[in-house]
């Protein structure tokens, strides 16, 4: 399939459903606490969804039960909510999609229960950088290849790794869509990127190595084979002529992610 151009209209009405994603996880990230299942994540996800009027995407999506995905430790993607208790030292993602006016938004954070090791401090902040250094690489003429080598490039260097198996994607009227961005790969490969085109980058770091297996019981929690920690974030963006405009970007610091005071408190 073709990557779509969107129409001025139709990224005006994507910058709506992200930032309906992007105001969600803030809430997220305000009713975190040691003890909460990611049960509770989900029902706070659902209701402020529908509260927009919007939809959770990710309900009965391919068959996935929840309205978000809570990722904790070793999981890399995917979790589905449910009664594990969030402890202390653990790091979560959180992924929201929102549907709104015809369109989704897809953004994710890797947050800090309580204390964080030194290990989680470090996995999570690679993540962290290797969605900016991304974000870094787009701008129209430039390659989609580019992306994935400068992630790639930037996270082996600090001696994580970077998963191959899921990839970020072009995101509007579907929520998967044409091309696939993958995290890792060469400069100067893929598709030209033109003013217009929508797609996340949502790298996922793992702290050993980068092979991962899917829960053959629940067939969608995604674990690293190494049992190591495993980390992500995810904007949704519209290339433009000198860069790209984030349009999941929040107006404040997430808590317990970005803002660092408040991870220690
Ligand atoms: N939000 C995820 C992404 O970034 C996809 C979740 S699909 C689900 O693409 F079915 F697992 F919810
Ligand atoms: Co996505
Ligand atoms: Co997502």
């Amino acid at each position: 399939m073709a990557i779509e151009i969107k129409s001025p209209k139709e990224i005006e009405a994507l910058r709506v459903s992200s930032q309906m994603a992007a105001e969600t996880l803030l809430l997220v990230g305000d009713n975190l606490r040691v003890g909460m299942k990611t049960e509770e994540i989900n029902t706070l996800v659902h209701e402020d969804t529908i509260r927009r009027g919007a939809l959770p995407s990710t309900l009965n999506y391919r068959g996935f039960p929840k309205s978000v995905c809570t990722s904790i430790n070793e999981v890399v993607c995917h979790g589905i909510p449910g009664p594990r208790v969030l402890r202390d030292g653990d790091i979560l993602n959180v992924d929201v999609t929102t549907f709104y006016g015809g369109f989704h938004g897809d953004t994710s954070a890797t947050f800090y229960i309580g204390t964080p090791s030194p290990a989680a401090l470090k996995v999570t902040e690679v993540a962290r950088k290797a969605l900016e250094i991304g974000i870094a690489q787009v701008k129209e003429g430039g390659r989609i290849g580019d992306i994935g080598a400068a992630i790639q490039e930037y996270v082996e260097g600090e001696g994580c790794s970077v998963v191959r198996d899921f990839v970020g994607h072009g995101i509007g009227r579907r929520f998967h869509e044409d091309p696939q961005v993958k995290h890792f790969g060469k400069r100067r490969t893929g598709e030209r990127m033109k003013v217009g085109m929508v797609f996340t980058i949502e790298p996922m770091v793992n702290l050993g190595r980068f092979e991962v297996k899917i829960d053959p019981k629940d067939k969608w929690t995604v674990t690293t084979v190494d049992g190591s920690l495993s980390a992500q974030f995810e904007h949704t963006l519209v290339v433009t002529k000198n860069g790209c405009d984030i349009l999941t970007k929040r107006d404040r610091p997430l808590r317990f992610s970005e803002n660092v005071a408040t991870v220690f408190a």
